[in-house]
């Protein structure tokens, strides 16, 4: 990386290509999210290291149901068993963990580890890893709209004028900054419904590289990249 790199502050990462670099070993889809999983825990590492305030990971849309049950099955069962081991790494590095999405579709184990992982490290001041699970943009606008009703109706909004600070106060992200990188890997250059609101001056970085395969050396092209893009256009705002 650039000895003069200009870090962002918020980096979201569409996580794809576990399937396909998994077909061109011979091995099945599920392999590939299984080594997609550990090297998010890895990156996820190096990332919070790197002193990046705030990691956004798109792991589950509102559209991945339609997948096979076998696949979506597999991905919740290694959600079940990264949403512990990122509670041991979040107490280790004063992570704090939210997850952005709709919770209410996923089994209901799943959404106790929720609770416990966003309520142990609520108060944790590193990192803020934000995990995309069920979750859709335009869902999440909705959802938004529907609070926003629901507090114009009991006379909490006045209904007359919102502005974007107060709108984006009742989207899944209220808590942090809008993403300054978005990555997405494996060779795709669509957003396919991830934070359509919060990306409207973001940096976008699209790799050829699958996920499994993402490593260090490319996470320093996309940040070379955005530093480049920072210095050209300083704040695009
Ligand atoms: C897209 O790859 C990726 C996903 C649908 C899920 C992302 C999941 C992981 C990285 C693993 C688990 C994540 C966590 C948080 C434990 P794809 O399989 O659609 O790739 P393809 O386009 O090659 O088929």
């Amino acid at each position: 990386m650039d000895k003069e790199c200009v870090l962002p502050r918020h980096i979201g990462i569409i996580l794809d290509g576990n399937g396909r670099w998994a077909k061109k070993r011979g091995m099945p889809r599920s392999y590939g999210h299984y080594v997609g999983s550990d090297n998010l825990e890895k990156m996820c590492n190096i990332i919070c290291d790197m002193g990046i305030r705030y990691l956004t990971v798109y792991a589950f849309s509102t559209e991945n149901w339609k997948r096979s049950q076998e696949e979506v099955g597999t991905l919740m069962n290694l959600f079940r068993r990264y949403l512990k081991r990122c509670l041991k790494s979040a107490h280790k590095n004063k992570m704090r963990v939210t997850i952005i999405g709709d919770p209410t579709a996923l089994d209901e184990d799943i959404q106790e580890t929720i609770r416990i992982l966003e309520d142990e490290t609520a108060a944790y001041t590193g990192m803020h890893l934000q995990i995309a699970l069920n979750y859709g943009a335009r869902d999440e606008i909705l959802r938004a709209v529907e609070k926003v009703s629901a507090d114009v109706k009991s006379g909490k909004l006045s209904g007359e004028k919102l502005s974007e600070e107060e709108f984006a106060s009742y989207l899944d992200t209220s808590l942090v900054p809008d993403p300054d990188l978005i990555i997405r890997t494996s060779g795709e250059q669509r957003i396919s419904n991830f934070l359509l609101w919060q990306i409207a001056y973001s940096e976008f970085y699209f790799t050829e590289t699958p996920w499994p395969a993402f490593d260090t050396e490319e996470l320093n092209k996309a940040l070379d990249y955005y530093s480049t893009r920072n210095r050209r256009f300083g704040d695009a705002k």
